[in-house]
């Protein structure tokens, strides 16, 4: 085990590095340095860290078997709260300066344009998973309905690319990157599940096998 992915000071590196996005768009804030169009910069910016965030936190999983490096687990539900954390300056910003809290206008640019209508919906998915990401939700849920809750990181993933790669208007190659990275990650874990249920059919099988020889001996 690497003594150094189990200390506690590490858990405040990774924090402190996560909150690095943040500082550097509120560095520039405070230096005027956001653009000639700040709103769109500040748009951009916190709705790219957080489709980073959300790649990031479905790697854990891969990394933490391909690295052999299970502690790595201790990190995914900061990522995962990082996510959330960014889309709501994103979200923020989408209804303060940018409409300026017209809630009608706003209502009216979720139906009638696609990707946002895509986007909220993502933002709406990710504040279940927010809320019950503490040990206490864990234990109040019960493992295995946790565990398919949160399983709605994966359709969230795949929103937040697909509201990229609606609005940008000609070059989707990073929406298409990204969605790359995003269908990697899941055909891992449908990869990892296929496996698993094959498995479980072949000791059913050895299981049934060794019952009837018993049976008949
Ligand atoms: C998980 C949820 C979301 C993700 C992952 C996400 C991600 C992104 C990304 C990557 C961009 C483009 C950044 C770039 O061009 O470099 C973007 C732009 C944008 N997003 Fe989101 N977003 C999410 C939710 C939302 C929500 C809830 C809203 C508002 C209701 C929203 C409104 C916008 C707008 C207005 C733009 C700029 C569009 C343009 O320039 O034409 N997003 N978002």
């Amino acid at each position: 085990m690497n003594p150094r992915l189990t200390s506690k000071g590490i858990k405040a590196v990774v924090f402190a590095a996560c909150l690095g996005p943040f500082g550097w768009l509120a560095w520039r804030g405070l230096h005027n340095d956001l653009t000639s169009d700040p709103v769109a910069y500040v748009t951009h910016y916190t709705g790219n860290w957080t489709l980073r965030f959300l790649v990031i936190t479905l790697a854990i999983t891969p990394l933490r078997s391909i690295l052999h490096r299970p502690q790595l687990i201790r990190f995914r539900r900061m990522l995962g709260l990082f996510a959330f954390f960014y889309v709501c300056l994103h979200f923020t910003t989408w209804i303060w300066p940018d409409h300026d809290f017209d809630w009608s206008a706003m209502w009216k640019d979720v139906l009638k344009r696609p990707f946002i209508t895509v986007g909220f919906t993502a933002f709406v998915l990710l504040i279940p998973l927010a809320i019950t990401s503490t040990a206490g939700w864990i234990r109040r849920l019960g493992g295995k309905r946790w565990q398919r809750l949160h399983r709605l990181i994966y359709l969230i993933a795949v929103l937040g690319v697909v509201h990229y790669y609606w609005l940008v208007k000609s070059d989707v190659r990073k929406p298409l990157f990204y969605g790359f990275l995003v269908a990697m990650l899941l055909a891992w874990r449908l990869g990892g599940w296929l496996i698993g249920r094959r498995d479980k059919a072949a000791a059913d099988a050895a299981a049934r096998e060794r019952s009837v020889t018993a049976g008949t001996m």
